[in-house]
């Protein structure tokens, strides 16, 4: 067998299947305890990030456990900003802190030059992935969007609404055009030398896009995306791997996501009034369940599964995911229990 068997590749090629592909966003992650188990012997989450045998390990859990279609690196989305010597690190019960954020203009006229090359960690990783995965199970690699990046940036931390951000963007717009730019083209450099390391498909998180009103969305994120997707699509190295794009609730109409230059939309569960009639054969989708669907009875979860797959059931190219990651809380048996209830509908 080989990646032409995958069904998640035929997904995102828009065929028509009987049974979607399966993956879930964080399938690696706390809820599971062999993730645990590996994650007591680190101290800094990023320390761990940084070593590509355990994050092979980590990205194989899923696989082995839940006999998913696709594997995603194991990674952080803050590996860029950390290249930029911001100093990233993940504090236990606060995620994560920048030691030296974005806080003036300044700060972004002094940033660095990215090489990708700090990142050689990462590649060794996909690497490393890759040659543990069976031949038919595409790996995804991935990268944060310009924006989200440039918001964990700027704030220094999460937040709730990043508000420090939203001010420094206004009062600084100039600069902070700079910062995207700059953060688009180190994404650009970080996916093609995942591509070129042996990742199938990748993933661009937008998971700060529901902080900004319709034209700030366009101005600040999607245009960045739309290049950066540009930019994958003409490169020799990246031009034919399929690009999947998650935004976080936007706040915009479906056709920019259609129109965005991604092969695939990832569908947060709160995005119902999404225009599947208009995305058909133009895209394909992924995801639309709502992750806290895991905290139910069984009969909760088969109805409400049973009810998004019959949605798309005939939709060209559906893959089933969650609207967004699986959360620590997770009992890893009601993963098991969702995949299997997903491949005998
Ligand atoms: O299977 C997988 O998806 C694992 C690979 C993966 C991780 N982070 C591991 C991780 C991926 C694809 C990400 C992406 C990521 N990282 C995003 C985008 C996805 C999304 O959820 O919207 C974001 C926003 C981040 C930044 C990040 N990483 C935060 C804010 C945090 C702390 C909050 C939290 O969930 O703890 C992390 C930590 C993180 N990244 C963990 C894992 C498994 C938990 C760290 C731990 O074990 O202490």
């Amino acid at each position: 067998m080989s990646l032409e068997k995958s069904i998640f590749l035929k997904a995102l090629n828009k065929e028509v299947l009987n049974t979607p592909p399966i993956w879930y966003m964080r399938q690696a992650g706390r809820y599971m305890p062999e993730y645990r188990t590996i994650r007591k012997n680190f101290k800094n989450f990023l320390e761990m990030c940084k070593d590509p045998e355990v994050c092979c390990e980590l990205a194989m859990q899923p696989i082995n456990a839940f006999n998913l279609d696709a594997a995603i690196l194991f990674s952080d989305i803050l590996t860029i900003p950390d290249a930029f010597g911001l100093g990233v690190k993940f504090v236990e019960n606060k995620g994560p802190v920048f030691t030296k954020p974005i806080s003036s203009p300044i700060d972004i006229n002094n940033l660095g030059h990215f090489d990708p090359n700090d990142l050689d960690y990462v590649y060794k990783a996909v690497t490393n992935i890759k040659n543990s995965l069976p031949n038919d199970i595409p790996l995804i690699g991935f990268s944060g969007s310009p924006w989200t990046l440039a918001a964990y940036s700027i704030e220094g931390c999460s937040s709730k609404d990043f508000s420090k951000t939203l001010s420094f963007i206004k009062t600084n717009e100039i600069e902070t055009h700079e910062l995207l730019s700059k953060y688009t083209d180190a994404c650009f450099l970080y996916l093609r030398k995942q591509v070129q390391s042996g990742a199938d498909v990748i993933q661009i998180f937008d998971s700060w896009a529901n902080l900004l009103k319709e034209d700030d969305l366009k101005t600040f994120s999607f245009d960045y995306i739309a290049s950066l997707i540009s930019a994958l699509k003409i490169d020799p190295v990246t031009k034919n791997t399929p690009v999947i794009l998650f935004a976080r609730d936007p706040d915009c109409n479906s056709k920019i996501l259609i129109n965005s230059g991604a092969d695939c939309i990832s569908l947060y569960w709160t995005m119902d009034n999404f225009d599947i009639q208009a995305s058909k054969n133009k895209i394909a989708l992924q995801g639309n369940l709502n992750p806290m669907i895991l905290l139910e009875n069984n009969e909760t979860i088969k109805k409400e599964t049973y009810k998004l797959l019959a949605k798309y059931k005939n939709y060209p190219g559906y893959v089933f995911n969650l609207g967004h990651g699986i959360t620590p809380d997770i009992d890893p048996g009601k993963v098991k229990y969702l995949t299997e209830i997903v491949r005998d509908f």
